[in-house]
């Protein structure tokens, strides 16, 4: 699917969320602003959080609690070991009693869950980003044109 700008990466977000349920977790695939975060940004807005949803790449993990679900936002792009990821907290969260988003996924595969929905991000032309779902392992399957 092709999406023009960063409102129209929102929108997708916002559909998205209303296909999640708690314990999935979806990986976030896409060059350094691919705009991975603000695909985040419209997931966390449909699943009804309205304050600020600041991108997690100094703080490795946000959480919100309010909404629909809990919605747990990883960053990985600054971890050199993977220690770290657990002192962020992570194996107490991922695939558990919320949604979980993960950027920058490949620094650590081997802590991501085989089930989830991958969502790959491509940088076309100026704004244009062609954006791809893959259920990998049992993940139910998610098709962008029925979002
Ligand atoms: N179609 C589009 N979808 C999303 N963002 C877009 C689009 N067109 C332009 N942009 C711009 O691209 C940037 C995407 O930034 P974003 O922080 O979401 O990237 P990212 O993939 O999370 O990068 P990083 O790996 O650094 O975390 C923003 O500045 C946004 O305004
Ligand atoms: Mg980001």
């Amino acid at each position: 699917m092709q999406v023009v700008n960063k409102e129209a990466m929102n929108d997708l977000g916002m559909r998205l969320a209303k296909k999640l349920t708690s314990g999935d977790t979806v990986l976030l695939t896409g060059q350094m602003g691919a705009g991975k975060s603000e695909l985040a940004r419209g997931i966390a807005r449909g699943l009804g959080y309205a304050g600020p949803i600041p991108s997690p790449t100094f703080t490795i993990l946000n959480q919100y609690e309010g909404g629909r679900e809990k919605l747990y936002h990883f960053d990985w792009y600054r971890i050199d070991d993977v220690e770290e990821l657990y002192a962020s907290g992570l194996d107490e969260v991922i695939g558990y009693d919320g949604i979980t988003l993960i950027e920058w996924h490949q620094r650590a595969p081997e802590l991501c869950p085989e089930d989830a929905l991958e969502v790959v991000i491509t940088v076309k032309d100026n704004d244009v980003r062609v954006v791809e779902l893959i259920s990998r392992g049992n993940f139910r399957s998610v098709c962008l044109e029925e979002l």
